[in-house]
């Protein structure tokens, strides 16, 4: 047989501005069953994850949790690091965008780039939005506001450096055409292929350090840092070693990424382009799934809706846990996710019609040959067979899990534990044990039960691996290769071999006593705010503090302090009181002027950059991006006391 090409797997590299959560999960067990399965194949093999850890959304998160970019991303990371091998997904390499050897390869070829003229410097003035660290064009957004984030994006006057991303448009188009297996599924492929209708825009690839420091220096001017996904892509090949390395060169080839459709367009459109601008093969195919939503929405840290893989696997065990993700989702659909649903995949996938058949299978095995493989009987092997639907079982899996059709795989499988459950219905062992002639059927039924178990054994291993083991180990075959070939054969369990005895593969999870612990659960329990509340104070001291309602007449940037605005409120006084407030990232002068807000009237006057400031706005933070308290009415009076 031919050696299977090597196999190179990929997932995205995820943001370290907060907890690993099912969908982080789900992507990359996909990867790692992916993995195991051309393993098995024979194939050799890279699987690669890591950690995206440049750009304002990490700077943000370690401004909000008082450290450094790099102190957070340290321990973010090791969260995501640390928790694979709990989940038994065996990464080859696990790589952070703050590595050494990554900065040089992103340098490198940003200056080759660069050099090949397809990098210029140019004036831009565009909608960003921050949450997506993205300039967006007006038609990309939806009624005015940024899809993702419902908030509408800034306008934003800079220079900075572009990738002529345009150029390669048509040079895309013709590649995604002539490769139908570029993107997949299909769905994803037209999606793409439907937007390149429009022209594209050049990507711009670069950010000003006055406005973010914590990126990796664009090598051909020290003001600027890179764009975060410029460097983040470049992780595929900066891990392999690139631009020379065994690695590289075997397995860039050959490479595989996995992704959610969150970010098809930067895999399918920006990525392709650097690598055909950097001279760099492209990549084979982009495979892309769908979302895991919780009610109504996206699972996500942003919305707070998700759920902790570790707590989950812990509780229902990590292979039921693994199959659950895998056989729930057809690959590139969307999936709700409820523990219910996670219940009733082990209830009736695995404790009713995997476990119960291993169970009674070597239970009775027990019982008529004291656990012992019986010799089945040449001539009745035919017309007693199973081979037939265990091969049918294989054919699927080798066909459904090079496309990620993970699900369909496991149908397949189950389609023959199901058979398997009916034999032993229709072919009764326990009545052919109570007549001594029919000992030879009795020990070929036996054993074509047992030699399909071994067959399930080895093709759930890419999803179940433990599973996978315990059962071949107790059906005494303990050592046999991991290998496809090892299960294609039908036969090849020996006879006179030991079975020891099992509990049972996977309990049964009472539901009553489920539904009982999820109504507990939905009793709201009271949480401790990321800000503590402060100590309880008297009505008369909360009078102490004047609040009035102010008009903001003028505002104006306060020189050489880019957070500030100095503005001028009418308080009702007769003079205008001058306030300086730190608002003048998240509100341009313009934006403020005319608006009513709450004043801190009687607070003692600071100096604020050599202003004295009379009085305090309100205001409250998400994410760095102040909102001033306003009012819901417009035209109050200025000076009216707010209480
Ligand atoms: O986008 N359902 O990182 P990220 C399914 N750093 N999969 C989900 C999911 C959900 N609800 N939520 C997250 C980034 N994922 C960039 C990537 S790559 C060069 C840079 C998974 O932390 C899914 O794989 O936001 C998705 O594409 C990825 O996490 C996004 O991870």
């Amino acid at each position: 047989m031919n050696q299977p090409e090597p196999f190179y797997i990929t997932t995205p590299i995820y943001y370290v501005n907060a907890k690993p959560h099912l969908g982080h999960a789900y992507t990359t067990i996909a990867a790692d069953v992916a993995t195991r399965f051309h393993k098995m194949a024979g194939a050799p093999s890279f699987f690669l994850t890591g950690t995206d850890e440049h750009g304002d959304k990490i700077a943000e998160a370690a401004e909000t949790n008082g450290c450094s970019p790099k102190e957070y991303a340290d321990e973010i990371s090791a969260l995501f690091k640390n928790l694979w091998p709990k989940l038994a997904i065996e990464n080859d390499h696990f790589i952070r965008t703050t590595d050494e050897s990554h900065k040089k390869v992103v340098a490198d070829i940003l200056q080759k780039i660069y050099d090949n003229g397809d990098i210029y410097h140019a004036e831009y003035e565009g909608l960003y939005c921050v949450g997506c660290e993205r300039f967006y064009l007006e038609r990309e957004l939806v009624d005015g506001k940024c899809p993702d984030h419902k908030k509408e994006p800034k306008r934003i006057k800079e220079s900075n450096y572009f990738f002529r991303m345009s150029k390669y448009q048509q040079w895309l188009i013709d590649h995604i055409e002539a490769n139908p297996d570029f993107i997949r599924p299909k769905q994803y492929r037209n999606e793409v292929l439907s937007f390149l209708k429009e022209p594209l825009e050049d990507l711009c690839i670069s950010r000003p350090k006055s406005r973010l420091t914590w990126g990796i220096t664009l090598p051909f001017d020290e003001a600027y840092v890179t764009y975060v996904w410029f460097d983040a892509l470049l992780n595929y090949v900066s891990a392999l070693g690139y631009p020379e390395s065994d690695a590289f060169n075997t397995f860039w080839p050959k490479a595989q990424h996995i992704v959610a459709k969150d970010i098809l367009k930067t895999h399918a459109i920006y990525w392709p382009t650097m690598l055909k601008a950097a001279g760099i093969p492209i990549y084979n195919t982009l495979n892309v799934h769908g979302f895991w939503n919780m009610g109504e929405a996206k699972m996500s840290k942003s919305l707070g809706n998700v759920a902790s893989p570790e707590g989950l696997s812990q509780k229902y065990g990590v292979d039921a846990y693994r199959f659950f993700l895998m056989r729930d989702m057809s690959f590139g659909h969307d999936s709700n996710f409820s523990e219910e649903a996670i219940v009733k995949r082990i209830n009736y996938d695995l404790a009713n019609d995997l476990g119960n058949l291993f169970s009674r299978v070597v239970a009775m095995s027990f019982k008529y040959f004291d656990g012992t493989v019986p010799k089945p009987d040449s001539s009745l092997m035919e017309e007693l067979s199973l081979a037939g639907e265990a091969e049918k079982a294989l054919e699927s899996v080798r066909m459904e899990m090079p496309l990620f059709a993970f699900d369909r795989a496991l149908k397949a499988i189950w389609a023959f534990v199901s058979r398997m459950n009916k034999y032993v219905d229709e072919m009764a062992p326990w009545d052919l044990a109570k007549d001594e002639a029919q000992k030879p059927r009795l020990e070929t039924v036996m054993y074509n039960l047992l030699e399909g178990l071994r067959m399930v054994a080895g093709l759930i291993h890419p999803v179940m691996p433990e599973t996978s083991a315990k059962m071949l180990s107790h059906l005494g075959a303990g050592d046999t290769p991991m290998l496809l070939t090892s299960f294609e054969t039908w036969g090849e369990l020996p006879p006179g071999g030991s079975i020891t005895k099992t509990k049972a593969l996977f309990p049964r999870i009472d539901m009553k006593a489920f539904e009982e612990t999820k109504k507990e659960k939905s009793t709201p329990v009271k949480k401790e705010l990321a800000t503590p509340i402060k100590e309880e104070i008297s009505f008369d001291d909360f009078m102490n503090v004047d609040l009035r309602v102010g008009t903001v007449l003028d505002a104006e940037a306060v020189p050489k302090a880019n957070k500030l605005l100095k503005l001028s409120v009418d308080l009702g006084e007769g003079v205008p009181r001058t306030i300086v407030a730190g608002i003048a990232k998240s509100y341009t002068p313009e934006e403020v002027k005319g608006t009513q807000v709450v004043v801190v009237a009687n607070l003692a006057p600071a100096k604020i950059m050599g202003v004295e400031s009379q009085g305090m706005l309100l205001a409250a933070t998400k994410r760095k991006h102040l909102s001033l308290a306003t009012f819901q009415l417009e035209g109050l009076k200025p000076g009216t006391p707010v209480k």
